[in-house]
């Protein structure tokens, strides 16, 4: 069998000690774009945070096309391509857009390529053009999880991981940030996107896991994407 792009094998990590992930499974195949979907405070954040590095697995592992990086150190996991844009603003505020942007090329690679990557940014996110020297603080929510966003892409990506995006946007800006994923998913990054609201995921993921109580409790593929009777029996279980 050939690598998966992400396999997690029973990934057990918390806070101290209060666990949190209880053995949490998946494979996610080249290419694949994942919609992680679950209610919240059951460990999706947390996933992506033992996933990068950020908090240490307890038991498990992870490997990353075909790479053990369980434990590895954050950079060297950003490093491998696996990059994560965490939930909620991260971003410096008294930075400008650029100067943000240039922080998430900081691994050697990406350095290199940065003038090129950053125009490919702004391309895609042309309000963000318009407002390279403005300082963070100063953007609307939506801006900033467009920087964010594109903080994740100056950083060069392999697989790139979405932990709910639209978090506080209006209906119109999340459609506008739906386009602008749907383009990065398009440009050949494969995505893994969490989101509370599974609609927003519709159109963008080929494949849905359910996140519950730190595991993975139901999974839904296929083309015809979630259908509202699904979801209701992924949240509140098989009548
Ligand atoms: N920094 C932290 N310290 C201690 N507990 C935390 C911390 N962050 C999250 N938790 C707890 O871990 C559990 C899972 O949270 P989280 O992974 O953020 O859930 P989700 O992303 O699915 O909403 C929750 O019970 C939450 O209270
Ligand atoms: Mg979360």
């Amino acid at each position: 069998m050939s690598d998966a792009a992400l396999e997690i094998r029973s990934l057990h990590s918390g806070y101290g000690r209060v666990p949190v992930l209880h053995g949490i499974s998946a494979r996610i195949e080249p290419g694949e774009t994942v919609g992680l979907i679950g209610p919240n405070g059951h460990g999706k954040s947390t996933l992506f945070r033992t996933l990068s590095g950020l908090l240490p697995a307890w038991s498990g592992s992870v490997h990353f096309l075909g790479r053990d990086i369980t434990n590895k150190s954050p950079s060297a996991i950003v490093e491998s391509g696996l990059i994560h844009v965490p939930q909620g603003n991260t971003l410096f505020p008294d930075l400008t857009v650029q100067e943000n942007l240039w922080l998430g090329a900081f691994a050697k690679g990406p350095r290199a390529e940065r003038r090129k990557t950053i125009e490919r940014v702004f391309s895609l996110f042309p309000r963000l053009a318009e407002r390279r020297g403005q300082r963070c603080r100063t953007l609307s929510g939506g801006e900033r999880q467009m920087v964010a966003i594109g903080c994740g892409l100056m950083g060069l990506p392999k697989l790139l991981i979405l932990d709910e995006p639209t978090l506080g946007l209006s209906p119109k800006l999340k459609m506008e940030l739906r386009d602008a994923i749907a383009a990065i998913i398009g440009s050949g990054v494969q995505t893994i996107i969490v989101e509370q609201d599974p609609e927003f995921l519709q159109t963008l993921a080929t494949r849905f896991l359910l996140v519950s109580e730190g595991a993975v409790h139901a999974e839904i593929s296929g083309a015809g994407g979630l259908e509202h009777q699904r979801i209701v029996e992924m949240y509140f279980g098989h009548a």
